[in-house]
């Protein structure tokens, strides 16, 4: 999660630069969730979203908007979240596999 904090430090900085102002309101309803591999699970679909959603974001800057800078940032943030996203996979397969008595 702290990832996610610096990812939005990051990006409300450069709309700031860009004379714009940083808008996070579209925050998701919390999710009850009772079991570790429904929570993971749940986890992965949204850094599932996120690395599609940063992806977008990169193309739509670096070539439609033409700047490379933030495209750049974009780009970074995606493979944090590819990262984030190949853990949470390694995770539930090790749960699949050794069971949850294994973490
Ligand atoms: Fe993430």
């Amino acid at each position: 999660m702290c990832d996610e904090i610096e990812h939005r430090k990051k990006l409300s900085k450069t709309i700031l630069f860009m004379e714009g102002i940083p808008s996070f309101g579209q925050i998701k309803p919390i999710q009850i969730i009772t079991t570790l591999p429904e929570q993971l699970n749940y986890d992965l679909q949204l850094e599932t979203q996120c690395i599609k959603d940063y992806d977008a974001a990169f193309h739509a800057f670096a070539c439609d908007i033409q700047d490379a800078t933030t495209a750049h940032i974009l780009s970074n943030i995606a493979k944090e979240e590819t990262q984030h996203a190949r853990e949470l996979e390694q995770f539930i397969k090790k749960i699949e596999l050794e069971g949850i008595e294994s973490v």
